[in-house]
């Protein structure tokens, strides 16, 4: 039989998120390259967003199967989106469930150029996108972007909540080992599991959420993972007892470099940044020494209170290590204004700025540590330039990453639960100076695993390979 020479084309729709929009836009360039037709579907919100800071559209005009779609979230546009993200899901899954159905089945993303919809590619949190693709006939594949230790901590909510493990309270103790995550057993504690978790109420709608929509994973066709194998292979020997189509691929930001290896003159591929980068702290860091920086950065979503920044300031001033700190517009709860203090203060032997051109960043000669929130994109990010971590989690998937970026990879130290200055001081000291030299040993090393992984014949170029065939077969 003839094969069908069409190229396929896939529609891609990420959580309405930094980190899901970051590493999906990845996802698209890399099956760009494999010549396959993209529509990527963003939120108007994340649309107006990236118009103001990304580079998305000079980037992808290269491309000519790809196309940017938009649709409603279904909220005002002054809604605070990520700090109530309860809200944006629930109104993801009554608003734009019927008009996701309608794009499909409107016939608007097809034409003469662009073949019908062979698969979708949906955030696999976003369970409603399963539905309207079984309604109307087309394949799925689910993309979680987080890691595959706190997806199987999801997976196994409902062993945790039959053996009495959760919930539980802050007030508890929170050392108390948990059992019932198989692979786990002999380092995960209560302390250790997401956040909602210790909400002391079965039917906090997080755990309700994540329960069900992981549950629902295997309805999919496969999962797609930004992983690694010899990151988390143990763990993924377990998901796939669940969900035995597992493409590993990860971490995307570098396959996509290594991939468009020669187009690029800087370890930068492109900005999908909702925020405006400030360049500034690359010159900075241009003139410090080798591994002589510690750079701090909680993510897009994490909050403080003044309180908190007053202690790491304190900590990371008193390190007397040189540091790098990203403090966003909105981070600092109540109040936007860095202390007059903290600016003044951090002039010696800091710098601070709004937002960071991060991969840059961490890829800097000068760059020796990262105190991190442990979002898996700053996860990946950190692995794979070889850079050890603090790590201070604040909600969700962070606690778990953390732990095992502790206790389970050897890649740094877990600050969980505390900010206080004394403390700050010491693990930054402990990182950047006492313990430097086990930490980098051992950073390379999974450094030196992940790049392997992204070469030839290594396990994240072969499960791409064998997502592109799949999706061409479909
Ligand atoms: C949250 C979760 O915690 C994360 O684990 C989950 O996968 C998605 O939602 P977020 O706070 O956005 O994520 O953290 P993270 O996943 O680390 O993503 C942040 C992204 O923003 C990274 O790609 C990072 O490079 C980028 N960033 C961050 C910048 O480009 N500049 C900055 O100054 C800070």
């Amino acid at each position: 039989m003839e094969k069908d020479s069409t190229p396929p084309h896939v529609l891609i729709f990420p959580l309405p998120l930094q980190g899901p929009v970051n590493s999906m836009f990845k996802l698209a360039e890399l099956l760009c390259l494999a010549g396959i037709h993209v529509t990527f579907l963003v939120t108007d919100h994340i649309h107006s967003r990236l118009l103001r800071y990304s580079d998305i559209h000079s980037r992808f005009n290269r491309y000519p199967g790809f196309r940017l779609e938009t649709i409603s979230d279904g909220l005002p546009e002054d809604h605070p989106r990520g700090d109530k993200f309860m809200e944006l899901f629930d109104s993801l899954r009554m608003n734009t469930k019927p008009l996701f159905k309608q794009l499909l089945t409107s016939g608007s993303l097809v034409s003469d150029d662009l073949p019908p919809m062979s698969c979708i590619i949906a955030d696999g949190i976003m369970g409603f996108t399963c539905d309207v693709a079984n309604e109307v006939g087309i394949p799925i594949i689910y993309v979680r972007t987080i890691s595959a230790c706190c997806l199987w901590v999801f997976f196994c909510l409902p062993n945790m909540i039959e053996s009495g493990e959760i919930p539980f309270t802050g007030e508890d103790d929170l050392d108390t080992p948990i059992k019932s995550v198989p692979g786990t057993e002999s380092f995960l504690r209560r302390r250790d599991l997401p956040s909602f978790c210790r909400s002391g109420d079965l039917s906090h709608p997080n755990i309700q959420l994540y329960k069900s929509e992981s549950e629902e994973n295997p309805r999919a066709y496969g999962l797609i993972l930004n992983t690694f194998e010899d990151l988390e292979g143990p763990i993924l020997a377990q998901m796939r007892t669940f969900c035995p189509n597992i493409y590993t691929i990860g971490p995307l930001h570098t396959l996509i470099k290594t991939k468009l290896a020669g187009e690029l003159t800087s370890s930068k591929t492109s900005s999908n940044s909702l925020w405006e980068e400030d360049r500034s702290c690359i010159t900075w860091l241009d003139s410090q020494s080798p591994k002589s920086v510690i750079y701090v950065s909680f993510g897009s979503l994490a909050l403080m209170t003044r309180d908190q920044l007053m202690e790491f300031w304190h900590g990371l001033v008193n390190s007397k290590c040189k540091f790098l700190w990203v403090i966003r517009p909105d981070s600092v709860a109540g109040n936007n204004e860095i202390p007059a203090e903290v600016a003044e203060g951090t002039k010696e032997r800091g710098y601070i700025v709004g937002w960071a051109p991060q991969e840059e960043v961490l890829a800097h000669p000068s760059v020796g540590g990262f105190l991190t929130h442990s979002g898996w994109n700053s996860t990946l990010e950190s692995v794979i330039e070889g850079v050890p971590m603090i790590c201070w989690p604040y909600f969700m998937d962070q606690q778990v990453n953390s732990r095992f970026v502790g206790e389970v990879w050897k890649l740094g130290l877990d600050m969980k639960d505390t900010c206080d200055r004394v403390i700050v001081e010491k693990m930054v000291k402990d990182l950047m100076v006492e313990r430097k030299d086990e930490f980098i040993k051992s950073a390379e090393h999974m450094a030196m695993l992940g790049k392997k992984s992204l070469s030839e014949g290594g396990s994240s170029y072969c499960h791409l390979n064998r997502l592109i065939e799949d999706i061409k077969l479909m």
